[in-house]
Formats: C-alpha cells, sequence, structure tokens
C-alpha cells in the first residue's frame, strides 16, 4: 500500500510549504503541476509557453494538458511507495481522471488534505510572497537571496493584486466542488491553515497517518460516519 496524498486549498493556503515538508520528511515524491509548469516554463517548453497566458491571467490550464502530465509523472516508479500531490486536483475532471488512475495503480487510497485559510490572510500572504528566479523555491521571509540556490527573488508572475483576486475566484468556482467530490471519503480531513507553519505541519502529520490509518477499514464504515471525521 502507498502513502497518497493531495494537498488542498486556496492560492497561499501553503499546500506547497506543507506538502514539501512532508514529502522530504517521508521520503516520497512531492508532485506540483504549478511548479512542474514553472519549470517547463524556464526550460521554454512551448506547451507550457502556451499554458504561461493562462497561468499569468490567473486562469486554470485545460484538464487534458494536466492530467497528461500527471499520468505521465505517476508511472515513474519513484511514485510507487506513494506520493503528494500540490495543486492537483483542481477541477472535478481532474479529481474523476485521477481516480481512474488510483483505480490502475491499485496502490492505496488518496488522503485528502484541505488547508483552510481566510481569505484575507491569503491575500497578505500571496502579496508579500517572493520566489527564487532561478529554481522558484519560495523565499524566507527576510531574505535577500535564495536559501536553495543563491538565485535572485522576484515576485511569482501571478502574484499581481489584480490576478490573485481572479485565481481566489476561480478557485470557488472550478476547485471548491473538487472538496464536495472528496468530503464524504474516511479519507477526507480539513486543517487550519492559519496557524503557524510548524503547527499546521504538525497537525498534518497526525491527520495524514490517522486517515492513512483509518483508509481501509473506514471504508466499510459509510459516509454517514465518514462526514463527521473533519478535523478541527
Ligand atoms: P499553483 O502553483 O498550484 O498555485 P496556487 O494553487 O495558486 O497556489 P500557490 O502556489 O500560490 O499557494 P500554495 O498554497 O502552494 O502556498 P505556499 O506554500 O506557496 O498553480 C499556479 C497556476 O498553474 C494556476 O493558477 C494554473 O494556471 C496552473 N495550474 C497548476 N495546477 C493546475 C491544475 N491542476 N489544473 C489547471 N491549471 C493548473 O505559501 C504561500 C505563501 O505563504 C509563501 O510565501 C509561504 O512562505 C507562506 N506561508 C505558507 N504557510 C504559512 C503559514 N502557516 N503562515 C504564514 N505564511 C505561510
Ligand atoms: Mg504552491
Amino acid at each position: 500500500m502507498g502513502l497518497n496524498v493531495i494537498m488542498m486549498g486556496p492560492p497561499g493556503a501553503g499546500k506547497g510549504t506543507q506538502a514539501g515538508r512532508f514529502a522530504r520528511d517521508r521520503g516520497l515524491p512531492k508532485i506540483s503541476t504549478g511548479d512542474m509548469l514553472r519549470e517547463a516554463i524556464r526550460e521554454q517548453n512551448p506547451v507550457a509557453l502556451e499554458a504561461r497566458k493562462l497561468m499569468d491571467r490567473g486562469e486554470l490550464v485545460d484538464d487534458a494538458t494536466i492530467i497528461a502530465i500527471v499520468r505521465d509523472r505517476l508511472t515513474k516508479p519513484d511514485t510507487r511507495p506513494g506520493f503528494v500531490l500540490d495543486g492537483f486536483p483542481r477541477t472535478v475532471g481532474q479529481a474523476v481522471a485521477l481516480d481512474a488512475l488510483m483505480a490502475e495503480r491499485a496502490r492505496g487510497p488518496l488522503v485528502v488534505i484541505d488547508v483552510v485559510v481566510p481569505e484575507q490572510e491569503l491575500v497578505r500572504r500571496l502579496g508579500s510572497r517572493r520566489i527564487c528566479d532561478g529554481c522558484g523555491t519560495n523565499a524566507e521571509p527576510g531574505t535577500t537571496a535564495c536559501g536553495t540556490c543563491g538565485g535572485e527573488l522576484v515576485t511569482r508572475a501571478d502574484d499581481d493584486s489584480q490576478v490573485v483576486l481572479e485565481r481566489l475566484k476561480i478557485y470557488e468556482r472550478a476547485t471548491r466542488p473538487v472538496l464536495e467530490y472528496y468530503r464524504a471519503r474516511p479519507t477526507f480531513r480539513t486543517v487550519n491553515g492559519a496557524q503557524a507553519e510548524e503547527r499546521v505541519a504538525h497537525d498534518v502529520d497526525r491527520m495524514i497517518d490517522d486517515a492513512a490509518a483509518s483508509g481501509g477499514s473506514a471504508r466499510a464504515a459509510g459516509p454517514g460516519r465518514v462526514s463527521a471525521r473533519v478535523a478541527e
């Protein structure tokens, strides 16, 4: 059985931060569709350069392109013990496609963590975020160069205040329904993301371990019991 995790949440919720840390701690690959797209843009990949036009406006890239990227990534052997998805799925169509991929893999359930943060805090975080121009890593607050590669720190192209509002709107319209798609599963958990990063990390660890442990057996308990399992 693999440990298969999806980190969900609106722009700025800390999906990438928590997915990266958890993946490092557990020796699992972090699969971030946003990071993969930005890396492909840096490499001047033609499909990614086309996708960039949408990303820079805060819109979603089409399902077919994104599903193909994830399907290909999930065939790599390093995903056999599991993976941590960040930023995928973000439409119900992507969630349905992922379920089909998971059924083919037959390597354990999906643990879904929804990171919840109030909108004004999301806007604040994205307004002050800097990333490395070279490797794309989020900068530590108060630093003047990338802690990973020493690269120059810049504002992410889609962190412009108008684009952030558009991203939040699209999240509500396209991605919130994905939470409803998953909510009744015994492996769905909600974490308060508006706490200190270490506190969120502590809660995420606990919830993932608990959800993974209950994943197989709780399925038999049916959806009624599960909806009561949303954590504090
Ligand atoms: P993507 O890269 O996934 O961006 P996003 O969902 O908008 O989310 P962010 O990366 O901005 O936020 P995050 O939740 O990862 O937060 P982070 O940890 O960085 O997608 C970008 C674009 O690519 C999309 O708009 C779309 O165009 C395209 N795309 C990607 N996937 C797609 C898909 N599946 N389908 C279609 N299109 C797709 O944290 C944010 C900031 O807050 C950081 O500065 C961080 O240091 C700070 N922070 C984190 N945690 C805390 C905390 N607890 N307290 C205080 N500050 C914190
Ligand atoms: Mg991110």
